[in-house]
């Protein structure tokens, strides 16, 4: 059965639709990989699904990311993780307070989990709490937007790596944020500039706040190698922003996207459950690690 396919931007990104993820079958789920190869960012609406039913999903993707125990062996001791402005005790956390910081240091573009030593294939997002405007999360192709660079820049980004850390990003948003032992907790990571994938044979910038300098070069010119490379593929015309409705699921790529938060008012208390899946040899991890 063929998915029911609309585009939502010039360059990436499609709306299924007539289908929920609660009750998908393997051949659903073959189409729809498929469709995340070849579009990089899936929407569904009006989606129920609770978090069993995510985590089953975010399973057939590979496997479950969980930055708390890495080595979790009981699925039942998985708790699906939120990116949420609401406290433990149910209030709206303030403005300045670091778990609003946090939040701020999503709204720097990014890829997830470039910190780890494995990366995430991809985020499955879905809104529980939504705003009543604005709080948008902005998606940009960086696989589109990698085809279109000049090659004068993309040849100083090819065979090079690029090195990740936790900290950096936090850094860029609150000094006593990136102190914290949760952005510390591991060493910096290289990962190759590029991500081809191994299904369609695209390539991709892989680039996020997390990196900060470039193997090999110069400490100032590498920062500014990848700010430039950065602002290239999210003009405009390569960003898709969604507006949240509840119950929307949003599952991208993280190797040929990059995302970021955008502002909403802090009162409002806003609240998207996500899972990462790891990325996997056969996602193309392996070519990732080195320059070969
Ligand atoms: C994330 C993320 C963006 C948002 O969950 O990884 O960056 O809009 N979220 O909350
Ligand atoms: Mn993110």
């Amino acid at each position: 059965m063929a998915l029911s396919l609309t585009a939502i931007h010039e360059r990436f990104g499609v709306e299924v639709h007539d289908i929920q993820l609660a009750g998908l079958t393997d051949e659903g789920f073959a189409d729809i990989r498929d469709a995340f190869e070849r579009h990089s960012l899936l929407l569904f609406r009006n989606q129920t699904i609770d978090d069993a039913t995510h985590i089953a999903l975010a399973k057939r993707f590979g496997a479950i990311e969980n930055r708390q125990d890495m080595t979790l062996k009981a699925d039942a001791d998985f708790k699906v993780p939120t990116v949420s402005n609401l406290t433990k005790n149910g209030t709206v956390a303030d403005e300045s307070d670091l778990q609003t910081l946090n939040l701020k240091a999503n709204m720097l573009w990014h890829c997830d989990s470039t910190f780890l030593p494995i990366p995430a294939l991809t985020n499955i997002l879905i809104a529980r709490t939504v705003t009543k405007e604005k709080g948008h999360t902005e998606f940009a192709t960086s696989r589109a937007g990698w085809a279109d660079m000049p090659e004068v820049m993309k040849n100083k980004l090819r065979g090079r790596m690029a090195r990740h850390h936790y900290a950096h990003s936090r850094a860029r948003i609150s000094e006593e944020l990136s102190k914290l032992p949760e952005f510390n907790k591991w060493p910096e990571r290289s990962w190759k500039t590029v991500w081809t994938n191994p299904v369609t044979g695209d390539e991709a910038l892989y680039l996020a706040s997390h990196a900060f300098a470039i193997e090999g070069m110069d400490a100032e010119e590498g920062s500014q190698l990848i700010d430039e490379a950065l602002g290239f593929v999210t003009q405009p015309e390569y960003v898709y922003a969604h507006a949240w409705r509840e119950d929307d699921v949003v599952i991208w790529d993280q190797r040929a996207v990059l995302h970021r938060a955008t502002p909403w008012n802090y009162n409002e208390p806003r609240k998207l459950s996500s899972i990462c899946v790891s990325a996997s040899s056969e996602d193309g991890l392996d070519l990732m690690r080195s320059i070969g």
